[in-house]
């Protein structure tokens, strides 16, 4: 456990990974590299990915000799590029790709980051401070039709069309600049007034929040692209293990590695998703909508 990051279904991938030493693997979700932790004491080597500067400092420092001992790298990089980032550092022969999708703790939790309607801050949700669209950018310049597509489609959110009126109308009189300011026009579009509670909020913010943050970052588009390029660098009964938060996420998933199997690159190897048992969910409620598939390949 830590502060930053307390990884999700850590047992049920432990069970998979079947992790020894001199085995290579890629954890292309570092985070809080709750998941490299593990593969490091069962003796593994990782190569470790984010995108985030601030969780590969946090990994510099808490696993420093690790580093230094040659048993982990870091590395800034997008995993839709993870052939080229793993070529780059001789990791294309490796016995697991993990990719634990969404956002850290740390990340929903730091207020200056934007991803948390919980707590003000700007709207940003960016996990890579260098690229160039924001929350910010895409609420005050997408069009109405855009904005409908994006909370009907990517947030399966049922008042998309009066949650994009309240936009347009909001930002004609200045720009929306804030978390706060977003969620009170959620608010007013589910007819809230007044104070509102933290599981009221919850429940009508998450999915527009969720749905921005999904677009901001691509994250549909880097998990379509990276699967593939991740089969590719599996040695045999390598596998691919990925845990989603969002049912279009899963769904991608689900899709790619159906292909592969009829491509005859290997097995799936959960037939349904694996879930989180009661004992974690009572322990990190963060862990609720975790689904974890597992891709072996032949
Ligand atoms: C759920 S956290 C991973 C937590 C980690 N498994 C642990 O146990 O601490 C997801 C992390 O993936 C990173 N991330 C998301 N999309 C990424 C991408 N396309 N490329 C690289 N990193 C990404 C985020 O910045 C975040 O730090």
């Amino acid at each position: 456990m830590n502060n930053f990051h307390t990884p999700v279904l850590l047992k049920e991938i432990t069970e998979t990974l079947e992790a020894s030493s001199g085995r290579k693997y890629i954890d292309a979700t570092f985070g809080g590299g709750g998941h490299t932790a593990r593969i490091l004491e069962l003796g593994g080597t990782v190569l470790g990915i984010d995108l985030d500067e601030e969780s590969l400092e946090y990994g510099r420092k808490k696993f420093s000799k690790e580093i230094s001992d040659g048993k982990l790298i870091l590395q800034k990089g997008n995993f839709k590029e993870i052939d080229e980032i793993a070529r780059l550092n001789n990791f294309t022969k490796v016995s697991a790709v993990i990719f634990d999708l969404g956002v850290s703790s740390h990340q929903i939790d730091t207020p200056e980051r934007g991803f948390s309607f919980l707590r003000q801050g700007p709207l940003d949700m960016r996990m890579d401070k260098g690229s160039q669209i924001t929350a910010e950018v895409l609420v005050n310049l997408l069009t109405k039709g855009e904005l409908n597509d994006l909370f009907n489609r990517l947030g399966q959110e049922h008042r998309f069309r009066a949650i994009s009126d309240g936009i347009v109308r909001s930002r004609r009189i200045k720009a929306i600049k804030t978390t706060g300011e977003l969620s009170d026009i959620v608010h007013k579009a589910y007819g809230l007034k007044g104070e509102v509670s933290d599981f009221v909020k919850t429940k009508v913010n998450k999915k527009v929040f969720q749905a921005l943050r999904i677009a901001v970052n691509g994250e549909l588009e880097n998990i379509t692209e990276a699967l593939p390029k991740a089969i590719d660098l599996l040695e045999e009964k390598g596998k691919i293990i990925v845990i989603t938060f969002h049912s279009l996420e899963d769904g991608i998933v689900k899709k790619s590695f159906k292909d592969f199997e009829e491509k005859n690159m290997g097995k799936v190897i959960t037939a349904k998703p694996i879930l989180p048992v009661k004992e974690e969910l009572n322990k990190n409620s963060r862990a609720r909508s975790a689904k974890l598939r597992v891709f072996e390949k032949s």
